[in-house]
């Protein structure tokens, strides 16, 4: 069946906790530079949530933002989806958080993880309900709060992640704007690559665990690192190709903020000037699944994305798992 509606970004929202570290600040917790962080990652500091925030509630007002520029009543979205891999709880979802703080009573709720993928995996997902007509509108939300799962004793990780939110609502828009294309991919062969050992069914939450360090994330940087390079180029030239358009069509990239080397990877391969590609790692590092949401709000707020213009969204992360699309702002 062909898509009834179409559908796209009606407006977008974000949050990061006030509380910045530096990588000076970093310098005095794991044996690193500034100069190193700088030159391998061009991460100059990120936002940490204070101990009274969870994912949820940073969820929350990314939320509240992007609902009040869309002008709709709580009451008017009937789907949530939060894209975290740092949720409040494994029960409740997070989503189903943030329906009751927003007063979302009509809405369906539920998370999806497809860590920093999981974003652009949402909106597609939103998409899919909109087009058939099941529903009008959508709360699209990538929310993390990675600093309760670093180990602030690695310097492999911890001077990588931060915390942040971003949220977009996604309706029905004109036949001649939103979502013309989506792309999205998995390889769990990668999986060993990019995880949290302890916590799940696999390997329960015991005091061995705790003690060996198995609730923190560890990532094999160097091997995410080569696929990354890989990954993010070739799916935006996919979300391209399957639009229609040729890479000269395409006016900005909102990207992945995991390494400023990664994405000028991908530049490069859409032939894109530097003007063109959003970047905003150097202050909130990696932000998982929020780092695209809160790109995309950011640019939408500096008038850098205007109506008609071609957006391309491209992610990647732990999976492993990859993702893009294409959207012709709506406004
Ligand atoms: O969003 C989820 C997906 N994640 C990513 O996209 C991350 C992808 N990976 C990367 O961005 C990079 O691989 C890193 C930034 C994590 C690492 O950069 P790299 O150029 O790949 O460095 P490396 O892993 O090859 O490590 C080089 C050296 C090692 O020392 P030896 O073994 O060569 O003596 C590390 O121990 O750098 C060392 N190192 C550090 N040195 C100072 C690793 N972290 C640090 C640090 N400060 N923070």
């Amino acid at each position: 069946m062909g898509a009834l509606f179409c559908s796209g970004i009606i407006s977008t929202g974000s949050y990061v906790p006030d509380n910045i570290v530096t990588n000076k600040d970093l310098e005095n917790i794991v044996e690193t530079t500034d100069e190193w962080i700088v030159t391998r990652t061009g991460i100059r500091e990120r936002r940490i949530a204070h101990a009274n925030m969870a994912t949820s509630d940073m969820a929350v007002i990314a939320a509240k933002r992007a609902m009040k520029e869309s002008g709709l009543a709580p009451e008017e979205i009937d789907l949530i989806l939060v894209a975290t891999v740092t949720p409040d709880n494994n029960v409740p979802s997070t989503a189903c958080i943030v329906q009751y703080s927003i007063g979302a009573v009509n809405a369906a709720a539920f998370d999806i993880n497809a860590a920093c993928s999981g974003f652009i995996y949402g909106i597609i997902t939103a998409k899919q309900f909109v087009a058939t007509g099941t529903y009008e509108n959508i709360l699209v939300i990538g929310a993390e709060c990675l600093s309760r799962f670093t180990d602030w004793k690695d310097r492999n990780t911890c001077v990588l992640f931060g915390d942040g939110a971003g949220a977009v609502v996604i309706s029905r828009v004109d036949s001649e704007v939103g979502i013309l294309s989506q792309y999205m991919g998995a390889d769990g062969s990668g999986g060993e690559l990019l995880k949290v050992e302890a916590g799940g069914s696999r390997k329960p939450a015991s005091l061995e665990t705790v003690e060996q360090g198995l609730h923190y994330f560890y990532m094999d940087g160097s091997e995410v690192f080569k696929f990354a390079v890989r990954i993010m180029a070739s799916a935006a030239m996919e979300a391209v190709k399957l639009a229609g358009l040729t890479r000269e069509c395409v006016d900005y990239l909102v990207p992945h903020q995991a390494n400023i080397r990664i994405i000028e990877g991908a530049r490069k391969r859409l032939n894109l000037t530097k003007d063109k590609v959003y970047v905003n790692l150097d202050r909130y590092g990696n932000m998982s699944a929020a780092s695209i949401p809160v790109a995309l709000d950011g640019a939408v707020r500096e008038g850098l994305i205007k109506r008609g213009h071609n957006i391309v969204l491209v992610g990647f992360g732990g999976g492993l798992t990859w993702a893009s699309a294409l959207i012709k702002w709506a406004y």
